[in-house]
Formats: structure tokens, sequence, C-alpha cells
């Protein structure tokens, strides 16, 4: 197999990674980026309304604040620490990403705009803050293309097209690289590194509606379930309340912020019944669900009473085209809407994982330890979607995501440094390090079978919006994981038709299959074993939160085992936020 040698590999090229690379290659360290597209098609790219952090430009703001949004936001789930350091970090990160060039939106003063996003507020719960940073409605695009710029200025070295298949460790469990697939020639190639960093952001292809793009399988999470580390706190999955029905595609938040509202079939404001005080801009969770219900209860919209309004008509041509030009273009191609002079047809669309590979807000992957409660494995990280840090425990606060990128991109980043500089040299690869990655190669390579890989994808997918949607309940679960077990055996008929090595697109989507997969059980395993509902967790028959049973993190192991831990309600410096009844 054809080897190369990098001080560090860093596993995808969204927000998260580029912002790691960044920081490693202008300290002269040798990184190598793959990803599986071209660095800019990375789905931060798709991120629209902005990036969450206390500058206080338009109203007062206090980081404080934003930490005790966040902890209420996420039900209590989320780790203190991590929160206050995301929190605290938040405008020097953003400040940091001006002076690298992301073109913001200004307000008159010249001062960074920004927005009011859900569950945000002044004061520890008062009046509604605003705090999203924005770049117009497309944040991502600018951070995304910003960071590849400054990369490409800082020497970073890009694997575009180049698939990880699977990590590197050796007797001592350390990471010593990854085995990585060049999708167009189709060929295997040795990354050997002395850290590994996993951004390979999120999963929300487990479902058949998702905001998600076609590129966001699990890949990190299937790896590192693979080599024996269980994932954290799956059953947490966020439904953004507003996709476009039948397209899935996200139709921002920063719609609400903006002055946007949602209608039922009665043309009722509903969100005052759910959320008196802060109305269409309460939790995700809360806003998800309550379209849910009014959906089920009849009241939904159109003909099939299948979806709610968004209006915004209301907000005016000038705000619409200056703030929210990509929300307008995406409503007309994708709704066949123009949204200056009709509401928006929206459903709760699945958006983001809350769960993943468990890690410390430093950016090490830690896991359960024999003899203690945690120990991190040597020479691996992991940071953005694809982490659990958990930052934002059982639902995530709108704009935290990419915040988190910029502010566990660089905190990983500086920790690493701090390994290579205790670890100069690296361990050799013992003779069968590769193993894993190579038997899954050739697994894929040529076959013969009955089942397309494409039809068992979308069972899948079928199988997990039918039986892990916004509302759970112990029996559908149970099918859900029957079924599923089920199309997981018919992966083992499956056939690759296409017996050519240059951009098989089959043996790619297979390779994705089996991450996805152990997404999907992780998922639906981890819902089944919590009896509670708490943040984007709904249980019909465990309908209340339950902090005496369930205030911790589940560990799912690949075995469908499953460990729990605390949450780390211990912020760093700051008094605690202790869990109380949560409502906007
Ligand atoms: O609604 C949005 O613009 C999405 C933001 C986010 O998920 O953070």
């Amino acid at each position: 197999m054809e080897r190369r040698k990098f001080d560090v590999a860093i596993i995808g090229a969204g927000g998260a990674g580029m912002r790691a690379a960044l920081q490693l290659s202008s300290g002269g360290y040798n990184v190598a980026v793959l990803s599986k597209v071209f660095p800019t098609r990375s789905h931060t790219v798709a991120a629209q309304g902005g990036i969450t952090a206390a500058l206080g430009n338009v109203t007062e703001d206090n980081w404080l604040w934003h930490m005790y949004d966040t902890v209420k936001g996420s039900d209590y789930l989320g780790d203190q620490d991590a929160i206050e350091y995301l929190c605290r970090m938040g405008p020097q990160a953003v400040y940091e990403m001006e002076h690298f060039g992301l073109p913001f939106s200004r307000l008159e003063n010249g001062k960074i705009y920004q927005r009011p996003f859900g569950g945000q507020s002044r004061n520890f719960g008062g009046e509604q803050a605003t705090r999203t940073c924005a770049a117009a409605d497309r944040t991502g695009h600018a951070m995304l293309h910003t960071l590849y710029q400054r990369n490409i200025q800082a020497k970073t070295h890009f694997f575009v097209e180049y698939m990880a298949i699977d990590l590197v460790r050796d007797g001592e469990g350390r990471v010593l690289g990854v085995v990585a697939f060049d999708m167009e020639k189709g060929e295997p190639l040795l990354i050997e590194a002395r850290a590994t960093l996993l951004a390979t952001g999120g999963a929300g292809r487990i479902f058949q509606a998702s905001t998600n793009a076609f590129i966001n399988t699990g890949d990190g999470l299937g790896m590192a379930s693979r080599s024996g580390i269980p994932l954290e706190d799956m059953e947490f999955w966020q439904f953004h309340p507003t996709g476009v029905q039948g397209a899935g595609v996200l139709i921002s938040e920063g719609v609400r912020g903006e002055g946007g509202y949602l209608v039922n079939g009665n043309g009722e404001r509903f969100m005052e019944r759910y959320a008196p005080h802060a109305k269409d801009l309460a939790g995700r969770d809360v806003v998800a669900r309550a379209i849910a219900l009014e959906i089920h209860e009849g009241r939904g919209c159109g003909e099939a009473r299948d979806h709610v309004l968004l209006k915004l008509d209301h907000i005016g041509r000038e705000k619409i085209m200056a703030r929210l030009p990509g929300i307008r273009e995406i409503s007309i191609n994708f709704a066949h809407v123009d949204p200056l002079e009709a509401p928006i047809p929206v459903v709760p669309t699945v958006h983001y994982m809350m769960g993943g590979i468990p890690a410390h807000y430093r950016g090490q992957v830690v896991v359960p330890a024999r003899t203690g409660p945690e120990e991190a494995v040597q020479g691996l990280y992991a940071i953005g979607e694809c982490a659990c840090v958990s930052v934002h425990g059982a639902n995530r606060l709108g704009g935290n995501s990419l915040l988190d990128l910029l502010v566990f991109g660089r905190a990983a980043a500086d920790h690493i440094v701090e390994f290579l500089k205790e670890n100069p040299a690296s361990p050799p690869i013992p003779a069968d390090g590769t193993d894993l990655a190579r038997s899954r190669l050739a697994r894929w390579e040529r076959r013969q079978g009955s089942e397309r890989v494409a039809d068992i994808y979308r069972d899948m997918q079928r199988i997990m919006q039918a039986h892990c949607g916004v509302f759970r309940k112990a029996e559908v679960l149970e099918q859900g994981l029957v079924k599923l077990e089920e199309v997981r055996r018919r992966l083992d008929d499956a056939a690759i038709s296409d017996h050519s090595k240059v951009y098989n697109t089959a043996r790619i989507e297979a390779l994705e299959l089996e991450n996805l997969m152990e997404v999907a059980f992780a998922t639906i395993r981890s819902a089944l074993a919590r009896r509670e509902s708490r943040g984007a967790h709904a249980r019909d028959d465990y309908p209340e939160r339950n902090d005496k049973s369930w205030l911790k993190h589940t560990l799912v192991h690949r075995d469908g085992t499953i460990d729990y831990k605390p949450v780390r309600l211990k912020p760093l410096t700051v008094p605690s936020f202790p869990p109380k009844t949560r409502s906007y």
C-alpha cells in the first residue's frame, strides 16, 4: 500500500477540520486534510443563520448569559466545563474569523451584524438576546471559503476525494494514522501521522428526510466504533423546525430571528400556546415538537394537512433581499413559492446529531478506562459534529454549531501541538495495523449478490424515519431495531455490479452505508434504553424528564452493551447552573 507521512492527519475539511488545520499549518506543522469532496463543498457550506457569540453589538450581552442559555437549551445534559469554554471563547473565535477575512454582514456602525436566534436570552432567562453573528444567510459558505483560502496560504496539504476507511492502532491502543481510499483511482493510501483528528461531520443520512448533504454518512463514528470506541448520547437527534416540506432543504432559524413566524391550518400563530414568552424563538426541540403535534392533531396546512407555514412576507422586500437572499432562492427553487409574496411550507427535518465520539473540550477522544473514570486515546482527537464534547447535551441551540467548530477546532489544534512536542517520534505501524481497513476494502471490491446497496440504504432510512422520529416509544423502537437487523443482514448479499476501480460509486456507497449502519444501531439502541424525555429525545411512554435516574450520558458499544457516565455539572471557573424546569 502506498504510504505518506505527516505530523497530523485531519479527516474532514468542514469548518472544524479546516480551523484546526489552519492553526497547525500556521504553526509550521505538516498537516494532511482528507476530504471526500472538494473542501469548499463540505457540509459547513450549507450553514445559514450564523455563529452565536456574546459580542453585544446589538443588545447588551455577556458570555455567562450565553452559557446559561446553552445549559438550559441542552436540557441540562451538556457538560458545564465544556459549555463554559465554548461561550467564554466565543467572541475571540468570531474576531479571529473576522481578521482572517470572513465577510460578515455589518451594522450601520460597522460592527458585525447579529440577529436573534432561538433560546437566547439576556440576564439569565430575561428578554430575547441578539447574539448570532451572520454573513446574510450564507454564514457557513463565507466561513468555509475564508478558512480554505487561509489554509492554502498556510500550505495545508489537501487530499481531495479521499475517503477515510479505518484507523490504524497499535497493540497499546495508540492511533498511528488512517487508511484512506483514493476515490478516483480506487486505490488505498496509508497516512501515517503522530496525531489523527476526526472532523467528519454528521450522519443525518441515516434518516429519509434530512437537511444533511449526501456526504454526511458518519464516517468518523463508524471508524471509532469499529476500533472499539463507544459512541455517546446517540439518542439525541435534532429535528430542525423548518425544512422545506418534501425536499428537506434547510430554511434558517434566521427567518424567525428576522421576524418571521409559523402558522397552522387555522391561520393561528400556534407557538404562542407552546412557548408564551419566546414564541417562535423557543428552543428547537420545543418548536419542532409543537409543529409535529399541530400536524398530528389535524391542524396542519394544505390538502393533506401535513405541514405548517412559515410567514415572512411582512418583513419586507428590502430586509429579505439584504438578510435572507439565499432563503428566497431556496424557497423559489424547492418550494416553488416566492416568500416575498407567500409563506413557505415547512416540516421538522433531521438536522444535527448531538451525540458522537466522546471527546474532551480540548479535543482528545476519551473512553471509559479499565481502572478509572476515563482515559484519552493516545493520538486521537475528534471535533465538530462527529464529536460529543458535550456542549449541546440533549438539544443544541441554533448558531452554536458553527461556534463549536471554531472553538474546538482551535482548542484541539493547541492540544495537538503539546502532544506532538511530548511525542516527537512516531511509533512503528504494526504488521497487522492496516488489516481492518484492508478487509473492508476487500469486502466491497467485487461482489456477486442479489441485493442492491442503494435499496438497502433506502430501507435503513425509512426504518429510522418511521421508528425513531420526533416522538418515540418502546414498542416502535423495538420493532425498528428488529427491522434494522434484517436490513443489515441483507448487506451480506449485496452486489457491487460495477467492477471498475475508477470512481466506483457503488463501492463508496457500500463503505458509507456500513458507517451509517453503525450510527443507526447506536441511535436506536440508545433511544430504547433512555426511559425519559429530555431535549430532542421525546418518549411518549416516558413523557417527563427524570433527573434522578437519567442525568447521565449514554455510551453505546458496538456489541449493543450500554454504559453511562455522569454529566459534568461543574464549570471551569464559575458557579454551576443546576437543573430546573425548562420553559420558554
Ligand atoms: O437555522 C439555521 O440557520 C441553522 C443554524 C444551526 O443549525 O446552527
